[in-house]
């Protein structure tokens, strides 16, 4: 074919087919191997460039060349634009391929609420911040001397037997067990904390006792301890009192019964009474036993104390009308939503 006669034509030709084939490219690879076929060694445009030399006429031939140049030039802008978008079209899809769909639960949620025990706890807690006291919590699993001896019941002591418990193998045998109240969380405050005391200590102690419609071997106290100079039992009483109207409401009131117990002297037992003129025994209170002052490293000529202590689960139960303890561990989410 000679090169003048309707050179034109081809390379136009010849570029259209290119940029025909190259925007059908439907991947990167597809692209370049196109990309070759059409400038590459073989193709029709650089055949039509060796031809180049056959054109006799000077300024035909210098056309025709610029020609070919301005094809191959578009074919490869062509190329590189088209690169680019296949890049990132391929990123985008590997990307949409690994993204975790953080959103796909949302729909199936559901907001819970807190147990009427934590309920009660923190309650409890608010009304005691309310009235200047600090938060303490102390550890489940208790040493013998803080749980017995340091609360004034050295090992013999009878009172120790109406505390029955569950020991623990560690260390010593004997030396440590689940703790049967919250008393001896008194005696590590004592220890750590500086003079005066106004703290509140929550948590769970632990009994060996048969579950039944108001006993459970696992349950929640709250116990009380103020130490500071001048301490007095009208104090604890006030004390008792002033609790009774904020948690409960000022319909009620509280009266304290003669008690005995060996971490306080003396001692009582307290009871609320609702505005129905029935009455609740809530729990056991005295003044801080000298022994037990001692025991937490404090002066009792110098200071006194009051310490209280009463069951949370039973301050649940009255308040929600539960007629058997055990329901509100046996996990029925029936139950448990009623709340
Ligand atoms: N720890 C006692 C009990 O569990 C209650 C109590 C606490 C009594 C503090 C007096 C003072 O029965």
């Amino acid at each position: 074919m000679p090169a003048s006669d309707g050179h034109a034509e081809h390379v136009a030709q010849a570029l259209a087919q290119a940029v025909a084939a190259l925007n059908g490219a439907a991947d990167v690879e597809s692209l370049r191997r196109l990309a070759n076929e059409h400038t590459g060694k073989g193709s029709v445009l650089i055949g039509l460039k060796s031809s180049l030399g056959a054109i006799a006429d000077v300024e035909t031939r210098k056309a025709a060349g610029r020609a070919i140049n301005e094809a191959m030039q578009s074919i490869e802008a062509l190329v590189a634009q088209r690169l680019t978008g296949l890049e990132r079209a391929a990123a985008a899809s590997a990307a949409a391929g690994e993204a975790m769909d953080l959103t796909e639960h949302l729909a199936a949620r559901s907001r819970g609420h807190a147990h009427i025990v934590t309920q009660a706890w923190e309650r409890l807690e608010d009304v005691f911040v309310g009235m200047g006291f600090k938060v303490a919590e102390g550890p489940e699993v208790e040493t013998d001397f803080h749980n017995f001896t340091a609360l004034n019941m050295p090992p013999d002591h009878p009172a120790r037997s109406g505390f029955d418990t569950l020991f623990v193998k560690h260390g010593a045998p004997g030396s440590n067990l689940l703790r049967t109240h919250t008393s001896p969380v008194q005696i590590r405050v004592m220890q750590e904390w500086d003079l005066p005391i106004y703290a509140v200590m929550p948590g769970r102690v632990f009994r060996r006792d048969t579950p039944d419609a108001t006993h459970m071997p696992v349950f929640h106290q709250i116990e009380g301890l103020v130490v500071d100079k001048g301490i007095t039992f009208a104090h604890l009483a006030g004390t008792i009192e002033a609790f009774t109207k904020a948690f409960f409401g000022s319909d009620f009131t509280s009266r304290l019964r003669p008690n005995y117990f060996p971490f306080t002297e003396p001692s009582a037992e307290f009871d609320v009474r609702s505005a129905n003129g029935k009455w609740i025994e809530l729990g056991g209170c005295g003044m801080v036993h000298p022994n037990v002052l001692r025991a937490g490293g404090v002066d009792p000529e110098v200071y006194t104390g009051f310490a209280f202590g009463f069951g949370i689960d039973r301050m649940a139960k009255e308040r929600h009308n539960v007629a058997d303890l055990r329901d509100m561990y046996a996990n029925d989410l029936r139950f448990v939503r009623q709340f």
